[in-house]
């Protein structure tokens, strides 16, 4: 039996960022994951490089080129005529960014002197003087030992009670990424991050897109006010975003799906979509990983219960990512995961969950960082607050992209940065900003006196700073 000090099961985000980072710190190491594309080949990276992160943000990419062509091209002069989306390639592109991915985490694993095990890895017991013994591979011919195992399974899409995902008509993540045509009309249930960004994709092509969300406010993790405009702009853009309805029966037929749902006046409404997208959250993903044999519990929702560094309780195991408590993010898991292996390594890492950013990749996009006003007022936080929309920035002028604001708050006796919220142009980017401030400690007056290039986007950012303390330059 291969012995290894450290083996990561689960190749995503969370695992593939462990397995490296314990082996540049001179851990023998290895990573099995299971996943396998469309040829039957490994293809590591998890959720998030497979039918995530990746290649939503190449389909956002493609959608959004193609609706600057119909749309907005014209108001820069250009006219561009016989423009036409070919499905069949764009989602062929987004394949072959979803492949660079997977051939770089392999070359990585190389790289560092990771071993690669493709396959499914499953404890066969608890410690035996210190080791685990972890089978690898469908038929378990295999066994690898271990002194420490890092549990890095992701998370699967939740379906909804009787409506199982046959990715054909009702689809999850990894069927909304690969609807062949454009469908006329699609439904979406849950107006979380998946469904925005999903409704986008399939919207900007051209489908009449309807979201059904069960909550009667719309994004309620986000700052009121920043959710406020997003809901105003994406129903602009011709979202039908529905709040605080009631999903009912959902009926499969050959061609499409009929969703019987009550809308928040109590109004029974029966709408027939091409297809459906659920996203309505995630679940842990422990499937034959015969966690409790290895001695690691699990809480009553099938997450790994951990304490704040990531140890289970079993003696040297340690989960990190989605298959544990806290956000569903790919960064999130990254710095778990590396975290996780310094403590291996008998350092003292630390992972500030408050300073860990959020993203919406719509257009315009949603990002942000910290506290939101709403949660600042429930704790009773005195704060300011300033805002600077990108309608007064020159660069989103000359960028035609106007739409949306930046927005901090600061701490009313201290001046410290307490979050960041931004809605408009690569929000995205943005918010590193705000993130590197609340990582250091800094006051929105910090913000506010350092040089930010003209014209640029983050001059927004400094203007918000200015504007805590009611002294914006350009607005
Ligand atoms: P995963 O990425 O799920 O990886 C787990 C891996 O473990 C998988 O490869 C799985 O096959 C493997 N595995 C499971 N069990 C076993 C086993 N027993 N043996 C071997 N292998 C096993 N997050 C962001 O931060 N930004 C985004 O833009 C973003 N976009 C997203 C878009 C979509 C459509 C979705 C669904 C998610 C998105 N996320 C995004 C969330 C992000 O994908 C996850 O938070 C992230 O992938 C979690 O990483 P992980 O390593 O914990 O798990
Ligand atoms: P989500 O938690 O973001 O949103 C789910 C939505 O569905 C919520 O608004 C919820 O109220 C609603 N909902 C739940 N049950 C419902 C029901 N029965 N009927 C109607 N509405 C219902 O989950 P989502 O979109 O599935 O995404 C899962 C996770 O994946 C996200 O939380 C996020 O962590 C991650 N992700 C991150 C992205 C990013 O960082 N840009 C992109 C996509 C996903």
């Amino acid at each position: 039996m291969d012995q290894f000090d450290v083996v990561v099961i689960g190749g995503g985000p969370g695992g593939y960022v462990a397995a490296i980072r314990a082996a540049q710190l001179g851990f023998k190491t290895a990573c099995i994951d299971e996943w396998k594309n469309a040829a039957g080949k490994p293809a590591p990276g998890g959720t998030c490089t497979n039918v995530g992160c990746i290649p939503s943000k190449a389909l956002l990419q493609s959608s959004e080129h193609y609706d600057h062509a119909m749309h907005h091209f014209a108001d820069h002069g250009i006219t561009a005529s016989g423009v036409k989306m070919d499905v069949a390639k764009m989602l062929a592109r987004k394949d072959a960014v979803v492949k660079q991915n997977n051939d770089g985490i392999l070359y990585l694993f190389k790289k560092n002197k990771v071993t690669f095990f493709h396959g499914r890895g499953a404890f066969v017991g608890a410690a035996k003087d210190g080791v685990y013994e972890i089978a690898v591979g469908e038929s378990a011919a295999t066994s690898i030992a271990a002194k420490h195992v890092i549990i890095a399974t992701g998370s699967n899409a939740r379906a909804l009670p009787g409506a199982a995902f046959d990715e054909k008509l009702i689809l999850s993540n990894d069927g909304a990424l690969r609807v062949g045509e454009v469908p006329k009309s699609l439904g979406v249930i849950g107006a979380g991050v998946i469904g925005l960004e999903m409704g986008s994709v399939w919207r900007r092509l051209g489908s009449d897109v309807t979201v059904l969300e069960g909550l009667p406010t719309f994004l309620g993790a986000v700052d009121e006010s920043i959710a406020k405009e997003a809901l105003k702009l994406f129903t602009k853009q011709g979202l039908k975003i529905s709040l605080g309805v009631k999903v009912g029966a959902i009926k499969p037929g050959k061609n499409n799906v009929a969703v019987e749902y009550t809308t928040a006046d109590g109004k029974t409404e029966n709408a027939t979509f091409d297809r459906l997208i659920v996203s309505i959250g995630r679940t842990p993903n422990t499937n034959g990983l015969n966690a409790e044999a290895g001695g690691v519990k699990l809480d009553e929702r099938g997450f790994i219960t951990v304490d704040g560094d990531c140890k289970t309780s079993a003696p040297n195991v340690w989960a990190v990512g989605d298959v544990v408590r806290g956000p569903m993010l790919a960064h999130k898991a990254e710095e778990e995961g590396v975290a996780v292996a310094e403590r291996i390594a008998g350092q003292h890492p630390h992972i500030d969950f408050n300073c860990i950013p959020w993203v919406i990749y719509t257009s315009p996009e949603i990002a942000w960082v910290g506290q939101t006003e709403q949660q600042l007022k429930a704790s009773g936080v005195a704060y300011k607050s300033g805002s600077f929309p990108f309608m007064a920035n020159g660069r989103a002028r000359a960028l035609g992209n106007t739409d949306g604001m930046v927005k901090i708050l600061a701490d009313a006796k201290t001046d410290k940065v307490l979050g960041m919220h931004v809605i408009g142009p690569v929000a995205s980017e943005l918010i590193a900003e705000g993130v590197m401030a609340m990582e250091f400690g800094a006051s929105s007056e910090d913000i506010a006196r350092i040089c930010h290039a003209h014209p640029t986007l983050s001059e927004a950012t400094k203007e918000a700073a200015l504007a805590v303390d009611k002294r914006t330059l350009n607005f």
